[in-house]
């Protein structure tokens, strides 16, 4: 059931999928809070202090019972919190009505919505004219950036979750038309060493396995990719048994895995011996043509990447003569010489698609660091010219003390003569 309503007889604003999920929404929200205590301690700070009070933002982001912990602190904070799916197929329904129904929170989120309909979504967290705007994947900015300039001048800044929104933002910085100041989430520690590693390593299995049950222990494992998220899929897929070969373009990343322990070799080397690919490299066509040539018949692609063109789905639907679906997010591809090659979740983010997206644990930290650095922006933006900002460093650093205190982790503390020591040139053969 589609329901859209507009402060109507239930008095939400949003396009949700089910009003009748908000309950089971609300369960899954809490769930995810026991697992988020730096978000918790923020939320707490932000409800006495109010640091955004009466900042219109607009988010675009997966809409999650971890993403909703977020909202809801920023909400707390004072914030007015518009919030649309940043994928068309990433959105928990029960979650979304929830946020719509039972937090107040204006919600444009469908699990499988059209791609019109993401995009009318996108302009409806648009309509509260934002200060902030919270993006991952840089749709907002982009939107804003081509068709609703008008919108830009009351701008103070904004958020970037991800790492193919970063790449969007700097060659929109680089080409000199970026607008406003735009705090690159991703690039802190406390975000893509724990998130884009252990986060999406632990998801995309979780939505491989969701999708198809099938046994990783002993087939070959592909992960086109060594950045922070292919190292995170690699580990976790050796820990489940797999052979994992990796294929890179960069030698340093390609040289690192090897001394990893992994196998490295071209992507067509790869697609000969591979059952499972996996890309999560954030550019597009990395398995294409020559890839699917070769392939095993009944090989599983999957992508984990932020867009949906990693995978070259028009080309193989020109090699293939039928598709169907066998399970829910799993497409047969039946090619003309007779082998079949099984697409996972239409090529989309396969952790958000077929399962839940990464675990609460570090959504807790990336999430602090959007919360936290919104704050910032208020505080900051007067003297923030528009470009791409890192996270500041005493962020980073706060977040990785709440979350080891919230892990209940004590660490030691350097002595004077440590400090001196590491102050001096002097000191040095004894
Ligand atoms: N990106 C990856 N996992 C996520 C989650 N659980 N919630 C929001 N965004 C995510």
């Amino acid at each position: 059931m589609t329901t859209r309503a507009r402060g109507g007889a239930a008095g939400f604003l949003g396009d949700i999928a089910d009003q009748a999920l908000a309950a089971e929404g609300v369960q899954r929200i809490e769930w995810a809070a026991r697992e988020m205590p730096v978000m918790a301690h923020i939320r707490r700070r932000f409800a006495e202090q109010q640091p955004l009070r009466g900042t219109r933002v607009a988010a675009c982001l997966h809409v999650t019972s971890e993403t909703a912990n977020l909202v809801l602190a920023l909400r707390d904070g004072g914030a007015e919190v518009r919030l649309a799916a940043s994928n068309p197929l990433s959105t928990q329904d029960a979650v979304a009505a929830a946020l719509a129904i039972k937090y107040g929170i204006p919600t444009f989120a469908i699990k499988g919505e059209s791609t019109a309909r993401y995009h009318q979504h996108l302009e409806r967290v648009l309509e509260h004219g934002p200060q902030i705007t919270m993006d991952d994947g840089a749709d907002v900015v982009a939107l804003l950036h081509r068709s609703r300039r008008d919108l830009l001048p009351g701008i103070a800044g904004g958020t970037e979750e991800t790492t193919t929104g970063v790449v969007r933002l700097r060659a929109l910085a680089r080409q000199g038309k970026l607008a406003y100041p735009i705090v690159a989430v991703n690039e802190a520690n406390t975000k893509h060493l724990f998130d884009n590693r252990y986060g999406t390593g632990q998801s995309t299995l979780d939505g491989i396995t969701r999708a198809t049950n099938i046994l990783l222990a002993g087939k070959t494992f592909v992960v086109c990719g060594y950045g922070w998220c292919g190292r995170g899929v690699a580990t976790r897929a050796r820990g489940l048994g797999a052979q994992v070969v990796v294929t890179e373009v960069q030698p340093l990343p390609a040289l690192e895995a090897v001394m990893d322990g992994f196998r490295v070799m071209p992507v067509v080397e790869a697609a000969a011996i591979g059952d499972i690919f996996v890309t999560v490299t954030g550019d597009v066509n990395v398995l294409d043509t020559p890839a699917f040539a070769v392939m095993k018949s009944g090989a599983i692609l999957a992508n984990s990447g932020h867009f949906d063109a990693e995978i070259n789905l028009p080309a193989l639907a020109a090699l293939s003569e039928s598709k169907r679906q066998l399970r829910p997010f799993v497409e047969e591809y039946r090619l003309a010489d007779g082998r079949a090659l099984v697409v996972l979740a239409e090529g989309r983010l396969v952790n958000l698609g077929a399962a839940e997206g990464h675990p609460a644990s570090v959504m807790d930290m990336s999430f602090a660091n959007q919360a936290l650095c919104a704050e910032y922006i208020v505080a900051e933006h007067s003297r923030l010219a528009p470009g791409v900002y890192d996270v500041p460093r005493h962020i980073d650093d706060e977040i990785a003390r709440l979350k080891l205190a919230a892990m209940g982790v004590t660490i030691d503390t350097l002595t004077a003569d440590q400090e001196r020591y590491l102050s001096s040139w002097e000191l040095g053969t004894a």
